[in-house]
């Protein structure tokens, strides 16, 4: 026992021993030595650690985290059984480091084709421990101290924490609704022209885009893209392309990988998820594609840290390319099919969200769906939550007392522009209809008690 205080008597007299209050001083010094490095503090609270929890609490209807609550396509979980019971003993082994070679082999011919340019499977292909471990190791492997990123707000969080844990500077820019009109789409929402190119200077390494996004469900146009692509030509910096949700847009849309645009190849870091793509989250493989001399930092990063990922998934996403390139562009083709299946998902909830008061952004791509729920605001009891942001409180509250959890926006945007994102809630529609229907049902009543 390190240190232990006694207290004697009605008058509460500390009693604290020589021997105590020595180990009371090593205690404390050990303690602070043992404090989060400086190079990490500021980044210990996570929105998904903490909903997790209150979901295992509370046990509401889940909307909040983006995977699907049915099955994933049979062909990938099959090749995962097979891949495990296979005759070949060295799939449940340790594979090469930066990237199984059925899996990069693919990865190359599936890009190849898409950016119409040859991709070199083991030199412009890594594989990572998801979408995650690709940023990652594009952000430690790309910054040095005081290097400036720009982060186009709403962003998925883990952005900033990696910038800020690699000694780089993020600046901001938001995205913001052009229209007031009842009905928004995410193509409403675009960033100011000019106040990005003000945050473009000498020290800029380079800017994360995110399309289709992650929440507002925004495809960046050709001409944004454009826009973009020419700040990064003239000042010389990266562009980090978060794509992992590349397969998932809506009629009429289509998704532009800015890496096809003019000279944009050899500045472009663009990253993938086997999670998004074919709907299995839990396996945690994701990939980087982009030029050998870029990519060479990442795989500095990864070999030091993951070193190599998990073998047997990373035989079954391989297989599942291959099979989807077979049918590529077919409606039987998983990358057709899936946003046909989600659009019907996206648009009853749009309905029921419009029903119940709230006002939905309707996404071009993605997932998710933002919504406005100020309209209701005299129906949750706010106060009865600590949180410094109204959309935290009004999560919880409805999480708590009405059983329907969303994810806080807020939690996607720099500290000094939360209050951009306290009026909307985040949902999943990546959900089996009979929970989406609950959804509606549970809103619809508690709208109208
Ligand atoms: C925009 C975005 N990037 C990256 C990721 C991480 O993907 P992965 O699960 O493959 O690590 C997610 C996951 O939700 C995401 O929404």
């Amino acid at each position: 026992m390190l240190a232990k205080i006694c207290v004697f008597g009605a008058s509460s007299k500390v009693s604290v021993s020589l021997f105590t209050l020595r180990n009371i001083r090593i205690y404390s010094a050990v303690m602070s030595k043992f404090d989060l490095p400086d190079r990490l503090k500021g980044n210990d609270k996570s929105v998904w650690v903490e909903y997790i929890q209150l979901a295992l609490k509370y046990k509401p209807l889940n909307l909040g985290q983006g995977f699907p609550d049915f099955h994933a396509p049979e062909n990938v979980t099959k090749a995962l059984v097979a891949a495990t019971a296979s005759d070949n003993p060295l799939l449940n082994q340790y594979t090469r480091g930066f990237g199984h070679p059925r899996l990069v082999h693919v990865i190359a011919r599936l890009y190849s084709k898409l950016l119409n340019y040859d991709l070199d499977p083991n030199n412009e292909v890594i594989v990572t421990n998801g979408a995650y471990e690709a940023l990652y190791a594009t952000l430690q492997g790309h910054t040095n101290p005081d290097d400036e990123w720009i982060i186009i707000e709403p962003f998925f969080d883990c952005y900033v924490p990696m910038v800020k844990s690699a000694g780089g500077i993020p600046r901001f820019i938001a995205l913001k609704p052009k229209s007031t009109n009842a009905s928004l789409s995410s193509a409403d929402w675009v960033f100011d022209r000019q106040e990005l190119e003000s945050l473009f200077n000498e020290k800029t390494k380079g800017i994360i885009i995110n399309t289709p996004h992650n929440p507002v469900g925004k495809v960046f146009t050709l001409d944004e893209l454009q826009f973009i692509a020419n700040l990064t030509k003239k000042w010389n910096t990266l562009v980090v392309s978060d794509e992992v949700y590349e397969w998932i847009v809506y009629e009429p849309y289509k998704h532009i990988r800015i890496a096809t645009l003019p000279d944009m190849y050899e500045r472009t870091i663009t990253i993938g998820s086997a999670g998004k793509t074919f709907s299995v989250t839990g396996w945690k493989i994701g990939w980087a594609y982009g030029p050998a001399n870029l990519l060479h930092n990442l795989q500095v990063i990864h070999q030091n840290t993951v070193y190599t990922c998990n073998t047997p998934v990373q035989e079954a996403v391989a297989v599942g390319f291959e099979q989807e390139l077979e049918r590529f562009g077919q409606p039987d083709c998983y990358f057709v099919s899936l946003a046909k299946q989600l659009e019907p998902k996206r648009d009853y909830m749009a309905k029921f969200l419009n029903n119940v008061g709230m006002r939905p952004t309707i996404p071009e791509g993605g997932y998710f769906m933002i919504a406005n729920w100020t309209a209701l605001k005299d129906k949750v009891r706010l106060e009865e939550e600590t949180d410094e942001n109204r959309d935290y409180r009004f999560t919880k509250w409805m999480t708590k007392n009405i059983g329907l959890q969303g994810i806080p926006p807020s939690a996607f945007y720099s500290h000094e522009h939360k209050h951009l994102g306290e009026d909307n809630v985040r949902y999943c529609f990546i959900k089996k209809d009979e929970n989406l229907k609950k959804a509606a049902e549970i809103l619809l009543k508690w709208k109208s008690q």
